[in-house]
Order: C-alpha cells, then sequence, then structure tokens
C-alpha cells in the first residue's frame, strides 16, 4: 500500500461519516500482533479469533456481502430501549435490570463536536505508525484488526492527560444518573478511553467482561445497597433453624450485589450505531450471571445481533462493567468510535490508590464535582503522568515511551473498552 496515500488518507479523517480510512485487504482476517508487532503471537491476548468471519477483508467479497445481508435484516435489539437524559429514575432502573441502559443526547452540539475531534486526533496518531510489510496499518498488540482502544495504545493507559476527555467527567446529563447508579455523589473516576472500530473490521469481537464480581459484601458496599432503595432482610427464623446463619436472606445478599456494579463505563457514541457499523454488543441480564462468558464457536446467533442499533450520535450507554459485551462487524464506510469514561463505587477500597493519569494542570480546568470525582487519579502539580500523550498501537513501544518519561511503564492486561 503506497505509504502516502495512507497518509492523505489520515489528513481526513474524521469518526463520523463516510471515510477511506480502513478496508485493508493485505490484513488477513482473525491476525493477531504481539508487543513487537509480529503477527499470529503464541499469546492472541484480546485479539480472540472470530471462527464464523469472512474470509477476507474485501468490501464487495461475497462474504462480506453475505454477512451485510443477514445484519441488514436481524441486527439489533427489538425494541431497545432509549431514555432521555431527565429519565434519572427510569434510566437507573433499567440498567439494574439489563446491566446497561441507552440515554440519548449525552453531548451537546459542542461536547461532540469536541469529542470528535479530540478521538479523530488519537486515531490519527494511532494510525501513521506504518504496518508490517504491505498492510497499511499497523494492528494494535493482542487484538483484532481494524480494532483499537484509545486506553491501551496510550502509554499512560488512559486519556485524563486530554482536555476533551478530562471534560467529558461531569456532565450535566450524566451526573445525575450515576449518581442515582451509584446511590452517591462520590463515586469517582477510574480512567477514560473508549474504543473503535474502522470499516472493514469484519469479525466479531469475543464476548467478555471487563471486570469480575468478588461477591464480598462490605458495610460500604451494604450502605450503598440500602442508599439504592435494596430491602435488606434476615433469614427467617424456619432457614435459621435449618442451619443458616441467621444473617442477610440470600435472596438479600443477591440482590446486593446484582445491584451495586463495582465499575460503570459510559461509552459515548460519535456516529449514529447502525446495523452495519459496527455497534457494540450486550447482553441483556448477564451482569448477574455466575457463568463465564461463551466462547466464540458456543455463541447463538441472538447474542451476536443483540446490538444499539438506534443509539444516535450524542448518545451514550451506561454499562455495568460486569455484563457481557463485545464489538461487532463494521461492513460500512465509516469509523465507528466510541470514547469512555470509567466510573468506580464509592465503596471500592483504595481511596487515594490508583495511577495518576490526569495532570494537575487538566484537573484545575474541571468544575468542583468533577475535581471531587477525579481525586484518586489526579496527578501532583508540575508530575507529567508517565506515558502521556504517546499513542501507540505497540505494547512494547507504550513502555518504551512511558519508561522513558519516568514510570515503569507497566501496561495493565485490562483491555477496557
Ligand atoms: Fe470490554
Amino acid at each position: 500500500m503506497d505509504r502516502t496515500r495512507v497518509m492523505r488518507e489520515l489528513e481526513t479523517l474524521r469518526v463520523w461519516g463516510e471515510t477511506a480510512v480502513g478496508w485493508d485487504a493485505k490484513t488477513p482476517v482473525n491476525e493477531t500482533v504481539d508487543e513487537h508487532g509480529n503477527p499470529f503471537p503464541s499469546k492472541p491476548g484480546f485479539g480472540v479469533p472470530d471462527p464464523r468471519a469472512p474470509k477476507r477483508r474485501v468490501y464487495d467479497d461475497e462474504d462480506v456481502r453475505r454477512l451485510r445481508e443477514h445484519l441488514r435484516e436481524h441486527n439489533g435489539i427489538r425494541g431497545l430501549e432509549i431514555c432521555d437524559p431527565s429519565e434519572v429514575k427510569r434510566a437507573a432502573r433499567i440498567f439494574h435490570r439489563d446491566g446497561f441502559v441507552v440515554v440519548r443526547d449525552l453531548l451537546d452540539a459542542e461536547h461532540l463536536a469536541n469529542f470528535r475531534e479530540g478521538s479523530a486526533q488519537a486515531l490519527r496518531d494511532i494510525l501513521s505508525v506504518p504496518g508490517v510489510g504491505e498492510r497499511k496499518y499497523m494492528t494494535e498488540s493482542g487484538r483484532l484488526p481494524h480494532r483499537y482502544s484509545y486506553g491501551t495504545a496510550s502509554a499512560s493507559r488512559q486519556m485524563l492527560h486530554e482536555q476533551v476527555w478530562a471534560s467529558m467527567v461531569d456532565l450535566p446529563t450524566t451526573t445525575p444518573i450515576l449518581t442515582e447508579i451509584f446511590g452517591s455523589p462520590d463515586y469517582f473516576v477510574l480512567g477514560a478511553g473508549g474504543d473503535l472500530c474502522l470499516p472493514g473490521a469484519v469479525e466479531y469481537q469475543h464476548l467478555h467482561m471487563d471486570v469480575g464480581e468478588s461477591h464480598h459484601i462490605s458495610k460500604a458496599r451494604l450502605a450503598t445497597a440500602e442508599a439504592i432503595g435494596v430491602e435488606l432482610r434476615t433469614e427467617d427464623a424456619k432457614d435459621a433453624a435449618a442451619g443458616d446463619s441467621g444473617e442477610l436472606a440470600q435472596a438479600t445478599r443477591r440482590q446486593i450485589v446484582d445491584f451495586t456494579p463495582a465499575v460503570v463505563t459510559i461509552n459515548f457514541a460519535m456516529c449514529d450505531l447502525t446495523w452495519e457499523n459496527g455497534p457494540i454488543r450486550q447482553i441483556p441480564g448477564s451482569h448477574a450471571w455466575r457463568m463465564p462468558p461463551v466462547p466464540p464457536e458456543d455463541e447463538p446467533e441472538w447474542m451476536r445481533l443483540s446490538t444499539l442499533v438506534g443509539a444516535p450520535a450524542g448518545a451514550g450507554v451506561f454499562r455495568d462493567n460486569r455484563a457481557w459485551h463485545g464489538a461487532t462487524p463494521n461492513l460500512s464506510r465509516e469509523i465507528r468510535s466510541l470514547p469512555n469514561v470509567e466510573y468506580g463505587a464509592s465503596w471500592l477500597p483504595g481511596n487515594g490508590a490508583g495511577r495518576k493519569t490526569m495532570p494537575h494542570e487538566v484537573w484545575e480546568t474541571l468544575t468542583p464535582h468533577a475535581q471531587h470525582l477525579c481525586r484518586r487519579i489526579k496527578a501532583e502539580p508540575d508530575v507529567w503522568p508517565p506515558g502521556a500523550g504517546v499513542m501507540h498501537p505497540l505494547g512494547a513501544e507504550r513502555r518504551a515511551a512511558a519508561a522513558r518519561m519516568g514510570g515503569g511503564g507497566r501496561q495493565p492486561g485490562s483491555p477496557g473498552g
């Protein structure tokens, strides 16, 4: 592929509307690379192959056309509920039931324009690294081709050094819903990043959850459950006689665990999510399931079609990070970008701990509530977070950059997005 042409395409890159970016026929389907960019490493990481993917990454390929027709006909959750930002209680109710909820108009025109520009620039940086051989782009270490994460591609593992991401942590549309879900204004920001797929990401990303469940009910978690209205019942006398502890009833314990996620992420849609452009999929109710997500070869078709088609640009999905989810094929000519902000529950231990990925200078520009939310990840004055500002698809390059900038540069395995 002519390098000059690739760079010219990148200059015009936008994360909404038609683009020439993507659809690289020279990047084999299901190919992953290791941290140095070598294809097909022994550890695929997050690049779990999709056994049902089309054989070629070509817009008019017969397999691709067949899949496109199938998606046109069937893709998307039937009757997907989309809330208005003012429907705070309804949004929280759906969130607790399904493990996610879509809310429209989270971003006004200005915030949407800023977020589009910021995420386009970050993507331009990632894609400007030349691919191996004749490939248009370098694939991100441990991911499937044409799929990237703003978080993991950043050498600091987060995007909170960017004003655009930092300015999204406390919005008049998101804060009331987060407060309702968390039962307290004392939740906090863990990080910010998000994921995207280029046109021509023909493979399904495997279903996964971002965080596991400890099943531990601390005093603080119990208090949160009470605050959001969980009725605390103890085992009745009959159960106690049968040998139960006489403490919280099993049904109550389950409800507490189900209704108090440790981590909630908001992914913001930069374009309308359509049947064709790789809408994220969410499996309703799976935040409360006690089994690991099914591997790609066992996935029923309905789980592949359980996507958020219909969520408009400027909308967002609040996700319980325990819920099963995954990315889907982008067979369009539009980049599907979902930058995000990740929040932790107030009951999570470790106040003051965590990687300090937001520069003090950025923190100073925030609203008082946003400053409160960012208390655990704010760096000290004049300390630049190691790796912040370096975007690279390869793990080894990111680690080296972070080390050069004074940090250990550890790249945690958590994939985000
Ligand atoms: Fe994920």
